[in-house]
């Protein structure tokens, strides 16, 4: 009987996409896949490494596990991604009940390095691989709403980021296996692609074309696969992003003007500092650029509370860049140091209780940001991907505008899958609520 095996993920959509390849090769290579850890044969945990408390989630998450399972402990317990090439072999101490240990860069190999632990016992760390993309899995489940992975690692080194040290440098995909992947979650039903890199516009950029070329290239093929609808962009270095190739979005109905382009913070001085390479007036002459070419487009950010020595006035300065710039949704991260890291040898200076109360206010400030903008769409008609109940509320149906605003709305039969014109009745901080017309 084949072995179940129980997959948990944190953090960014490249680990949730990282996680669909390995639940992938995991039933290519005979293992059967289970929805929940109880009575599952083999866990694997793809953990996150970015933030201090993305990892601490992770591994108080592996610890748990003895004293949860109904029907006794899974028999092989993986701890991968991130967290695991960041720490290597003293997980292995660390953890006493887990057997592997699998950084990003030999993800597809899990499946015989499980295999060998069930034969043999043998608890194994790899890690330090080159981080090549693996063999093309089949997706055990497709989504309406699938996500593609177009370029792997990143190479800025921000000073704060510990990405580039654990995923390695950027390196893409080819043009081909990204269309041929397509191709194939659409025949099985995918409506809308989001591709994804650490920076969607390193896209070919280390084989010395501008960032962006490569992208449109991607945009041309996907325009020519009849059921892809819609196509996101995940994510974007403000830097990267240029004139010409804001103009030549424009030219593909099927991208969704959904823009997610982290600022991180709105002082020059920090931005400086965190090496991003543009000031706030770049970002909001670009942001602007990006308006005019679609107008109503949708914002989102990330932002960084208290970095080393951020004063009151450079917060005071982010806040202020939340108002101009108006995300329709921003992630507030407190700063933590990440091993490595060039901010990582710089003091900490700004306390705890001052990074929650320049966080707490950052989400209030964004939060009546968002609710404005949210309203500003009250009245309106939007279209949205029908993509079936809401989990929050069963008797209602939830999708995406373009822009990428969620709606709510009473369930209609015959909608789930389809593209449905929902006209905007109210609207709440997270998402719009409207009835389909
Ligand atoms: N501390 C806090 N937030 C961080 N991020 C990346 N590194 C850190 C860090 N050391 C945030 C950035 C990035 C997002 C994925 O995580 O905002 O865009
Ligand atoms: Fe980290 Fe900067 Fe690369 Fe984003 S662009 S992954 S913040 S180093």
């Amino acid at each position: 009987m084949a072995e179940k095996v129980h997959i948990i993920t944190y953090g960014c959509q490249m680990n949730k996409a990282d996680s669909a390849d390995l639940a992938g090769w995991m039933e290519k290579h005979g293992f059967e896949l289970h929805a929940s850890v109880d009575g599952a044969d083999i866990l694997l945990v793809n953990t996150c490494s970015v933030r201090q408390g993305a990892e601490d989630r992770a591994i108080q998450m592996v610890r748990s596990i003895n004293h949860n399972i109904k029907g006794g402990c899974p028999r092989v317990i993986g701890l991968c991604g991130c967290v695991a090439e960041r720490k290597g072999p003293a997980l292995l101490k660390e953890l006493p009940g887990i057997s592997l240990v699998i950084g990003p860069g030999h993800f597809y190999r899990i499946p015989e390095l499980v295999r060998d632990v069930l034969d043999t016992g043998r608890r194994k760390c790899l890690v330090g691989g080159e981080g090549r993309f693996g063999p093309k899995t089949t997706r055990p489940r497709v989504q309406l709403c699938e996500m593609v992975k177009v370029v792997e690692g990143c190479t800025n080194y921000c000073s704060y980021c510990i990405v580039p040290y654990v995923r390695g440098p950027e390196r893409s995909r080819s043009i081909k296996s990204i269309l041929d992947e397509v191709k194939e979650l659409v025949s099985r039903g995918a409506r809308e692609v989001s591709l994804l890199g650490q920076n969607i516009m390193a896209f070919q950029v280390e084989q010395g074309r501008r960032p962006g070329e490569g992208i449109v290239d991607i945009l041309d093929g996907l325009s020519d696969i009849p059921d892809c609808w819609r196509v996101r962009l995940v994510t974007a270095h403000p830097r990267d992003i240029h004139p010409w190739f804001i103009r030549a979005l424009s030219n593909y109905p099927i991208f969704c003007p959904q823009f997610q382009m982290p600022f991180q913070s709105g002082s020059n001085w920090v931005l400086d500092r965190m090496g991003r390479g543009y000031t706030r007036e770049d970002y909001l002459e670009k942001l602007s650029l990006i308006r005019d070419t679609f107008p109503g487009a949708g914002l989102y950010v990330d932002v960084i509370v208290g970095f080393p020595r951020e004063t009151e006035k450079d917060f005071l300065e982010t806040l202020s860049m939340l108002e101009e710039s108006r995300p329709d949704r921003a992630f507030i991260f407190k700063y933590s140091p990440r091993p490595g890291s060039k901010a990582a040898h710089w003091e900490d200076t700004v306390p705890p209780e001052e990074k929650q109360r320049r966080f707490l206010e950052a989400e209030r400030c964004h939060g009546s940001i968002a609710l404005s903008s949210h309203q500003s769409l009250v009245g309106k008609t939007r279209q949205i991907l029908c993509e079936g109940r809401s989990w929050k509320d069963p008797s209602r149906f939830t999708g995406r505008t373009r822009e990428g605003q969620i709606v709510v709305y009473p369930e209609r039969s015959g909608d789930e899958k389809c593209l449905v014109s929902v006209r905007l009745e109210s609207a709440s901080r997270v998402c719009l609520y409207g009835c389909a017309i």
